[in-house]
Formats: structure tokens, sequence, C-alpha cells
């Protein structure tokens, strides 16, 4: 099933380019939680709905994790990483050795309280500089959870106005300019021939691939000669395990060079997104606030920090923050997926190297399922005695902000823990008018 569409576009002419979650979310109302568009020549399947969404990621997880390959994405990846690849053992690989590293626990918990606290202090800082004027904190945000990105991959505190942070920026910029959907660089990818005649997304492409091939060898070359603010991050324990594991048959400098880009970008723009969403949901939403701040007022001892331990001891803001993934889905259709292999879904048959799409918007704000699904309701994660409903409970097995099964997120617990104590810091400090 699915809309019908025109013979050489399909269904593209059809879908709002700012909202496509949106189209998707109707058109489901009238072709159920499975149904099949075109994308131009290329079928896509569009489902939304718990079952349908759980088949996709979980019990039938294997048959759905490959990924659809562009030119421009291919070019950018060079070809390796792990996060745009149909699964292989190399990438296997990668990603094992990079979750590895990125892992929070034992001494993870520590390093993820220990990063958050130096890029949230000048965040507090940078805000509380406004004195009381109104401010739009949306670059703070993003300079900070890039800091701590980099602070994590790097092992070093680098911050806007910093040389090196400025060029991690400008190669963010231009991959975001090459990659974006839509347009003139959606051609590249249907005629990757363009790029021997001066195609200017293929030009922002190269420059973005080689100011950060660049970037990362002198980084390498200044990691080997330096022992000190060198060598502690994610790049130096991935490159010392290589050389330790002999897997250098496997992996080289280029892969890991691709796997930490990978995570940077991963982890600076969906919690900056969700730090600004909590804001304006506080704006709307004060009494809400209140009783966040008075939890954490209560519970927490003023001279102390807040510390990842204290997470059961404040279920409210917990609850505010599954709140905040649900109400916000800034990821509202997550990353395309593809079949690696004939299956079925939902009963229907689905051939290999096909395009799927999970709605997770459409999950989040399933009126069938959730009550009153538009307004921000903590509340909903909360049982009778205030305490936060245990992962089995429909409303948490409903939640899948960072999807499920083999390609779930690899940030979902450093991005989970670093949004608790950032937007508890916040709040305890600041009232937001
Ligand atoms: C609130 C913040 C975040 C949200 C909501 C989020 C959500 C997601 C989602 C929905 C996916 C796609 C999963 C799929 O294809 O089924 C994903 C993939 C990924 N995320 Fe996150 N993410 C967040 C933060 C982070 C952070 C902080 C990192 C890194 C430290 C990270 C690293 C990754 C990587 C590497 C992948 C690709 C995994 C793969 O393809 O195998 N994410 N994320």
């Amino acid at each position: 099933p699915g809309p019908k569409g025109l013979p050489l576009i399909g269904n593209l002419h059809q879908i709002d380019a700012c909202k496509p979650h949106q189209t998707f979310t109707d058109w489901a109302k009238i072709h159920g939680s499975v149904y099949q568009l075109r994308f131009g020549f290329t079928p896509v399947i569009i489902a939304s709905g718990y079952n349908s969404i759980h088949e996709i990621l979980v019990a039938n997880g294997s048959d759905f994790s490959g990924r659809p390959s562009s030119f421009r994405m291919s070019y950018q990846q060079q070809h390796t990483g792990f996060a745009f690849l149909d699964p292989s053992p190399k990438g296997h690989c990668l990603r094992k050795l990079t979750f590895r590293h990125l892992k929070t626990v034992g001494d993870g918990m520590v390093r993820v309280e220990r990063l958050a606290a130096v890029a949230n202090r000048s965040l507090l800082h940078k805000l509380a500089a406004s004195d009381g004027a109104a401010v739009d904190p949306k670059d703070y945000f993003y300079q900070a959870t890039m800091s701590m990105m980099l602070m994590l991959i790097f092992g070093k505190h680098l911050e806007e106005g910093d040389s090196e942070f400025q060029q991690l920026r400008d190669i963010e910029d231009s991959q975001n300019l090459g990659l974006s959907p839509g347009g003139a660089g959606e051609l590249l990818d249907i005629f990757p021939w363009l790029r021997h005649f001066n195609n200017k997304t293929f030009k922002l492409l190269k420059h973005a691939v080689s100011i950060r091939h660049a970037f990362f060898q002198d980084y390498l070359r200044k990691m080997n000669e330096s022992s000190d603010s060198y060598g502690k991050g994610i790049v130096d324990q991935m490159i010392r395990s290589i050389r330790e594991e002999d897997l250098e048959e496997q992996l080289d400098d280029l892969d890991v060079e691709v796997a930490v880009f990978n995570l940077q970008v991963a982890g600076s723009v969906s919690t900056t997104l969700h730090l600004y969403c909590f804001c304006n949901i506080m704006l709307h939403n004060k009494e809400i606030m209140r009783r966040m701040q008075h939890e954490i007022d209560t519970t927490i001892d003023e001279n102390e920090p807040i510390r990842l331990n204290d997470k059961t001891r404040l279920p409210y803001s917990r609850a505010c923050i599954l709140e905040l993934f649900r109400y916000a889905s800034t990821g509202p259709l997550s990353i395309p997926h593809k079949t690696i292999r004939d299956t079925t879904l939902q009963g229907h048959f689905v051939a290999k190297d096909t395009i799927v799409m999970t709605n997770l918007w459409q999950l989040h704000h399933d009126e069938d399922f959730w009550e009153k699904p538009w307004e921000f309701n903590p509340e909903r994660f909360l049982d009778d005695h205030g305490e936060l409903v245990l992962p089995d409970h429909p409303n948490r097995k409903h939640l899948l902000p960072f999807s499920a099964g083999p390609r779930v997120c690899m940030g979902e617990y450093f991005a989970h823990s670093r949004l608790f104590l950032w937007l508890t810091a916040m709040l305890r400090r600041f009232d937001l008018e």
C-alpha cells in the first residue's frame, strides 16, 4: 500500500519539505503502519506505530540493519566509518572499538561527570554574563556540547576562540552544507559525474574532507611528539588499541579519523537541540520548571555539585528529560535503514536493498497510545509514588529517541547523562523568563 505518485518524481512533490514526518504521519492514517513511497525511482518504506518499528529495529533488526548509500555520503565518509555503512566485519570491529572507548562504565561515569563539569562551568558563566538581559543561548549550547565532545575525542579543552576549535567548526559547517538534503546537492547524488564539471557541492565536500584530514594528521603528529595534553582522548586510546591488539590489518588512521568525526557530529547537534527545546518548553510550562527546581533544591545540598549518582533521588527531573525526548522528538525520522537481505515486515515481502524509515515522531505522538500527546506532561513517566516507572512500563517501551537494536545510538548513555547534569545545573541556578 501507499500514496500514488507521478512517473518520474514519485511522491517527492507531495511531501512537506520542512516537516516530512508530519506528511508521513498523515499518510499512515490512510495507508496503515507500513506503506511504500517513491523518492524519484527509489522505493522507500515508511513505518509507524510500535509494532512495525519494533519489528524493524529489534525483532528482525539484523535484516534491516543496512544503511542506504549515496555518492555524497560515501565521499564524505571516504567509504569507511561505521555509521553510514552496511554491517561488515571491518565496520563491526571499528564500531566495537569506538564504543569500548566511549563506554561509560567504571571510571567512565567519573569521566562523563568531569568533562560535563568543565563545559558546564563555561556555559553557566556565559549565561550568567547576560545578567538578566534577554539572550539566545543556542550558540552557547552548541559551544558547550562541541567543547565536551572535543575533550572526549581529542583529550583537549578547546573553546570558541581557539584556532583548533574554529578549524573544527569549519569542518562541520562545510560538511553540513555539502550534505544538506534537497536542492542542488541532491543532483550530485543522482549524477556523480558532475564532480568533473566544477560542481559547487563537490568542491565543498572536497574542502571538508581535506581540512578534516589535515587536522587529523596534524593532531596525530603532535600526539606522537607530546605526552601531556595530547593522548588522553578516544583517538589516542583507539590508535593504541589498534597497535596493541594487532588490528592493523583491519583498521588504520583513516578509519579512526572518520569514526571520531562521526561521534563529534552525532554528539554535538542532537544535544544542542535538546537543550534549546528544553528552554522553550519550560518557558511555556513554568509550573513544571518550578517543580523541577523545587525537587533539586530540596534534595541536593546547595554546596554540592549534582552527580550522576543523584539520578535516583531526582525522579521528577528525570521524568522531565524523558518527556523532553518524547515531546521534542528532535530526530523525527531517525537515520534511514536498509534491508540487507530479502525479508518481511508485518507480513509484507520486502526486497533486499530497500530503504526503510522509522517515524519516531509518530511513535512519540501516537494519539491511539499517548494520552494528550501534545501536552508536555512528565507525570506520564511517574508512578503513584512519584517514582520513575520501570523500563518495561509501556510508556518507556514506546519511547525510542535513541532508536534500538543493532543500530541503536552509540551515545545513548553519554547523551542522557550529560543532559541530566546540564539541565539540572541550569535550572538550579537560573529561572527562565
Ligand atoms: C539526545 C541526544 C541524542 C539522540 C536523541 C540520538 C539519537 C540517535 C538516533 C535516533 C540514531 C539512529 C539510530 C538508528 O539508525 O536506528 C543515532 C545514531 C548514532 N548516534 Fe546518537 N543521539 C544522541 C546523541 C549522541 C551522542 C552524544 C553520540 C556520541 C557520543 C551519538 C552517537 C551516535 C552514533 C555514532 C550513531 C550511529 C550508530 C550506527 O549507525 O551504528 N549520539 N543517534
